[in-house]
């Protein structure tokens, strides 16, 4: 029997906030979770390093949850200015993002480097998110399919499962650009994802598979009715506590 999916919608902050305006919006955000009270979904957010543990206590008990947006492999050591997925459950994390196509570009993480954090989240007792998704390039050279099946086959640990792994679709040219894959381009490639995922995992039926890139209140709707879509990665539009909201209660 596949687990059900319970809708997850991650706010990625990136490399925004100082603590005050942080700590105002994950308040504001946190208010609108507790308000909701859903169980039907998880709402998390993903804040700077910096900010993790103090926008985990300020959200203690509203049901929001709280993750990091990168980490390291390893659990310590000589790796001056990186974090561990230990430091980030030690602030109070539950999730962390691992190969955001930010990561990837900016820092050449390769699918492997990916891979190794995501189990690097594992031993930390944290939920990885695993980014992957085309270029436009590829898009437009009608690769999207074959790189989004390399990606997985190289950045998914051995070994998971639907309960500790949650994928994240984020077609790179869509991210920050207010464009986005039209709703078939996004089955389309959500089913293949998820096809991918069965020759790699027993209960593939039961990860959650979330979209991102340009993801606002209102085109929430539309993305996450569409089939295999478990929730969203939102960027831009988490930072405003009611457009982010938006997009929760819209999941
Ligand atoms: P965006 O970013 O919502 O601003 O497009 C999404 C992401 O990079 O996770």
């Amino acid at each position: 029997m596949a687990r059900t999916r319970i809708p997850l919608i991650a706010g990625n902050w990136k490399m925004n906030g100082l603590k005050a305006d942080a700590l105002a919006l994950a308040q504001a955000v946190a208010a609108g979770v507790r308000q909701g009270g859903w169980k039907d979904r998880e709402v998390l957010v993903c804040p700077p390093a910096t900010l993790v543990m103090a926008v985990a206590e300020a959200v203690r008990g509203s049901g929001l949850l709280v993750g990091g947006e990168d980490c390291h492999a390893k659990a310590n050591g000589a790796h001056t200015g990186d974090i561990s997925a230990e430091m980030l459950k030690d602030a109070g994390a539950s999730h962390v993002i691992v190969g955001h196509s930010e990561r990837r570009s900016d820092h050449g993480e390769t699918d492997a480097i990916v891979r190794a954090k995501a189990e690097g989240a594992w031993r930390a007792g944290l939920l990885p998110i695993v980014c992957i998704g085309e270029t436009l390039a590829e898009r437009e050279a009608g690769k999207t399919l074959a790189v989004l099946e390399a990606q997985l086959k190289g950045s998914v640990p051995a070994g998971s499962t639907a309960a500790t792994l949650v994928v994240a679709y984020e077609p790179v040219w869509a991210i920050g650009t207010g464009k986005t894959p039209t709703t078939p381009e996004v089955a389309a490639a959500h089913a293949h994802i998820r096809k991918v995922l069965g020759e790699l995992m027993a209960d593939a039926a039961g990860v959650r598979l979330l979209y991102g890139g340009s993801v606002k209140g209102s085109n929430a709707a539309e993305l996450l009715a569409v089939a295999d879509v478990d929730g969203a990665l939102v960027g831009g539009a988490a930072l405003k506590a009611d457009e982010f909201l938006a997009i929760a209660k819209a999941a």
